[in-house]
C-alpha cells in the first residue's frame, strides 16, 4: 500500500492509507534494542511491582470492551447530527487513535517475543493484551462506517522508528499518561454535557483510561528502579521528549478544532488541561516539568501550528517554489522548537512513593 497523505476519508482504502502514512504528527510505530531491555532490573521497586502485576492479572477491564444495546442507535442519532467536515474530523480522530493504540500493541508484542527478562516479558504480555482490546474496540466503530483498518497489513507496511530502550521508556510513559489525561478530560466534559456526546464510544473512556494510567505506572516503576535514567544528561532527553510529545499533540489537535468544539471544548484549553494533568502525574518520575502555562511557551506552540499549516499549503502547491517554501517552514519550525527547548523548566522533587491513583 502506498503511504501517501490522505486528506479525506471516504473509503476503507483512504482510512487504511491514512493509518499507514507517516509524517511529523501522525502516530508512529517503534522498535528497540531487545538485548538491552533484557538487562533492566526492577528489584529496587519489587514490592510496588508485584502489586501492579497482581492488578494486571486481576484484569478488571476484562468485560469492559463490549458494546451494549444502546450503541447502534446512539451512533445513528449522533452521526446524523454532524456536518460533513465534522464527520471527517471524527473519522480522522478514530483512525489516529486506533493507530496509536495499535502502535502500543505492536511494540509491546515485539518486546514480549524478543526478551527473556521474566518481569519485562510478563508486563509486555499484559500491555499488549490491553492495547489489542483498545485497538479492536475502535476498529469496530470504523467498521460501522465500512472503514475498518486491516491491522495485519498495517503492521507489515507501516514504517518503524528505532528507539533505544531509554527513549522508549520516556516516550511510552508520556504517551500512556497523556492518553489517560486526554480520555479522562473528554469523559469528564461529556459527563457534564451528555447532550454533546455525539458518539457512544466516549462512554467507554473512563474505565478505558485507567488501563492507560496503569500502563504509564509500569514505565514509571522501571525508570525509578533505574534512577540513572532520570539524572545527569538524561534530563536533557526527558526535556526533549516532553516538548516533542506536547508539541505534536498540540499541532495534531489544532488540525481538527471542530471535534473539540462539538464537545464544548476549545482545542487550546483542552490541550492545556491535558498538559496540567500530565505534569502533575509526572512528578512520580521526571525531575523537571515544562512551564506550559507560560505565555511565551504558548506563543511558541501557536507558531509551530501556524508553520505546520504553512507547510501543508506549500506541499499542496508543489513545484520548485512549493519545495522552497517547505524548506523555509522546516527551518523556522526547528528554530521555534529550539527556542521552546531552551525555555526555563520547573524543577520538581520526585514523589517518595512511585505509584499514584488515577484521580482526575
Ligand atoms: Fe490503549
Ligand atoms: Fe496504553
Amino acid at each position: 500500500m502506498n503511504a501517501t497523505a490522505v486528506h479525506t476519508i471516504a473509503t476503507a482504502e483512504d482510512a487504511n492509507k491514512k493509518a499507514v502514512h507517516s509524517d511529523m504528527i501522525s502516530p508512529r510505530f517503534y522498535t528497540t534494542d531487545f538485548a538491552a531491555m533484557d538487562r533492566i532490573s526492577i528489584e529496587p521497586v519489587r514490592a510496588e511491582w508485584d502489586k501492579m502485576m497482581a492488578e494486571y492479572e486481576g484484569d478488571n477491564n476484562h468485560d469492559h470492551f463490549q458494546r451494549d444495546e444502546a450503541f447502534a442507535d446512539e451512533v445513528a442519532a449522533g452521526m446524523a447530527s454532524l456536518s460533513p467536515e465534522m464527520r471527517q474530523e471524527f473519522l480522522d480522530f478514530l483512525v489516529s487513535s486506533l493507530t496509536s493504540e495499535f502502535s502500543g500493541c505492536v511494540l509491546y508484542n515485539e518486546i514480549r517475543k524478543n526478551v527473556s527478562n521474566p518481569e519485562i516479558k510478563q508486563l509486555m504480555t499484559y500491555l499488549a493484551r490491553d492495547e489489542s482490546r483498545h485497538a479492536g474496540f475502535i476498529n469496530l466503530s470504523l467498521r460501522d462506517f465500512n472503514l475498518g483498518i486491516d491491522l495485519g497489513n498495517l503492521k507489515r507496511t507501516k514504517k518503524y522508528t528505532f528507539f533505544k530502550p531509554k527513549y522508549i521508556y520516556y516516550a511510552t510513559y508520556l504517551s500512556e499518561k497523556i492518553g489517560y489525561a486526554r480520555y479522562i478530560t473528554i469523559f469528564r466534559q461529556l459527563e457534564k454535557h451528555p447532550e454533546k456526546r455525539f458518539h457512544p464510544i466516549f462512554r467507554w473512556f473512563d474505565l478505558w483510561c485507567n488501563d492507560e494510567f496503569r500502563h504509564g505506572e509500569s514505565f514509571a516503576l522501571i525508570m525509578r528502579a533505574n534512577p540513572h535514567l532520570l539524572q545527569g544528561a538524561n534530563k536533557l532527553w526527558i526535556r526533549f521528549f516532553l516538548l516533542a510529545v506536547y508539541a505534536t499533540m498540540y499541532v495534531r489537535d489544532h488540525t481538527r478544532p471542530m471535534l473539540h468544539e462539538a464537545m464544548g471544548l476549545d482545542s487550546s484549553e483542552y490541550d492545556y488541561q491535558v498538559f496540567r494533568i500530565t505534569t502533575a502525574i509526572t512528578q512520580q518520575v521526571f525531575p523537571l516539568a515544562l512551564d506550559t502555562d507560560n505565555p511565551q511557551f504558548r506563543r511558541g506552540l501557536e507558531r509551530l501550528f501556524a508553520l505546520s499549516k504553512a507547510m501543508e499549503q506549500a506541499k499542496s502547491q508543489g513545484g520548485l517554489l512549493g519545495k522552497l517554501k517547505q524548506g523555509v517552514c522546516a527551518v523556522q519550525a526547528a528554530a521555534t522548537f529550539a527556542r521552546l527547548y531552551c525555555m526555563p523548566v520547573i524543577e520538581q522533587d520526585l514523589s517518595p512513593q512511585v505509584r499514584m491513583e488515577p484521580a482526575w
